[in-house]
């Protein structure tokens, strides 16, 4: 029987360029692209909108019922974040709620809140899901994982640049030591800790630009699933 479904799952740290190069490759490849971080940020900022202190866990995991999150694709395959009903996708990238996601995301009862929304995705799609804990956790029989990752340095490079870009305040000292930071705390934390699925296939994109790590992965995709790379599905 034919299967019904592909999944990719892409997993790494912060800042190896996972989100933009997962929505490129999934244009490519016709598939949909969940990224899972903007998931968390969507709690994230609903905590923070609630009032809650940062570390109250009892308080995230008291508002999980009454919370709606939502996944919408604009008509060019974009997804857009909505929290009860309002579009957050802007709102979610905000600086901000950078820590407020990482927060929510060592939550137990949030993960398990978010679980079954993520499967559901890739049992009704084709998908580059794109997250932590997608190739271990969320989708272990993926078709095919990645796992993304480029030196602190490099990562922390195109953070710096990203953000003076965008006109907010950046010190590239400082966001290396972001990076260090927050690369430990997903990495040592208890709940679904970012690691590298056994059988995952690593990808480096240290010392290459964004066209290069994206032929990187195309190829790897290619070589990984056979017709399914040559073009749309
Ligand atoms: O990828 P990102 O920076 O947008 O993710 C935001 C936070 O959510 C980050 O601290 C890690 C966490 N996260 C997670 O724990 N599991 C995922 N599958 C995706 C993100």
């Amino acid at each position: 029987m034919r299967k019904q479904y592909y999944s990719i799952a892409i997993d790494g740290p912060s800042g190896a360029g996972k989100s933009t190069l997962s929505e490129r490759l999934a244009k490519e490849l016709g598939f949909l692209h969940v990224d899972t971080g903007a998931i968390y940020r969507t709690v994230g900022l609903a905590a923070r909108r609630r009032g809650i202190g940062q570390g109250d866990t009892k308080a995230v995991a008291a508002m999980l019922p009454q919370l709606n999150v939502e996944l919408r694709y604009s008509s060019d395959g974009t997804q857009r974040m909505l929290l009860d009903g309002e579009d957050v996708t802007q709102a979610i990238r905000h600086h901000e709620i950078s820590a407020w996601a990482s927060m929510v995301s060592a939550i137990p009862e949030v993960r398990d809140f978010l679980l079954e929304m993520q499967r559901k995705l890739a049992r009704e799609h084709n998908v580059i899901m794109d997250g932590r804990d997608i190739g271990t956790v969320v989708l272990p029989d993926a078709d095919l994982k990645i796992y993304l990752t480029a030196q602190p340095e490099d990562r922390a490079r195109r953070r710096y640049l990203e953000l003076k870009e965008r006109g907010e305040p950046a010190d590239e000292a400082q966001t290396l030591q972001d990076v260090i930071a927050r690369d430990r705390r997903d990495m040592e934390r208890s709940v679904a800790p970012l690691r590298k699925a056994e059988d995952a296939v690593t990808a480096d994109t240290t010392g290459r630009n964004q066209e290069e790590s994206f032929q990187l992965l195309l190829s790897l995709v290619r070589d990984h699933l056979g017709e399914l790379g040559g073009g749309k599905s």
